[in-house]
């Protein structure tokens, strides 16, 4: 017993080191010249975190919680408030692992608001598409469509690539695509 409780301080000591050495950050990068806020939703109990607004062609970071479990969607400039294509995330789930997919059941008429989610360093696997609808996001409930990464860090595209820009980006190395 005494072994077993000294592991698992151990773990979890080592488990708060790796955390607190390598955050979880959001990156949100704009694709198009429209003005959006991002809505966060936590799951109940988790901490709320605020609004975010992501001007047109530009990105911003978020820090997010440790094991933080929840959702984010996109409100166009001027359009009504309602919840769109989801981001949603699990950080810190099973095995440590960080939890992401693109989901239309909420709104799968969102066509032009969150696209899609991959890791910073890897850029794979990739949930969502830049065009919707697609088969590359949680579409049905039971549709299992989670990925994971061991990446603590996460790109999501959000708005409308132009054909032009879209043409140019499929000619060049993804560290390009999401600068
Ligand atoms: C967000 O993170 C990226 C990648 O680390 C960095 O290049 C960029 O400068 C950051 N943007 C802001 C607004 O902090």
């Amino acid at each position: 017993m005494q072994f077993f409780s000294t592991v698992l301080v151990a773990a979890s000591a080592l488990a708060s080191l790796a955390a607190a050495q390598s955050p979880n950050v959001l990156h949100f990068v704009s694709q198009d010249s429209t003005t959006r806020t991002l809505v966060f939703t936590a799951q109940e109990g988790l901490e709320q975190i605020p609004n975010l607004v992501l001007e047109g062609h530009s990105t911003v970071n978020q820090t997010m919680p440790n094991s933080w479990i929840g959702n984010v969607f996109s409100v166009s400039e001027g359009a009504p408030f309602v919840p769109g294509m989801l981001a949603e995330f699990r950080f810190n789930g099973f095995a440590g692992a960080n939890y992401f997919d693109v989901s239309a059941i909420v709104n799968p008429n969102d066509i032009d608001g969150i696209k899609m989610i991959f890791p910073l360093s890897s850029s794979t696997p990739v949930s969502g598409c830049q065009t919707f609808p697609c088969s590359n996001a949680y579409n049905k409930w039971d549709d299992v469509a989670t990925l994971s990464t061991d990446d603590t860090e996460l790109v999501v595209l959000v708005g409308t690539l132009s054909n032009q820009r879209r043409r140019a980006l499929a000619r060049m190395p993804r560290e390009f695509v999401t600068a």
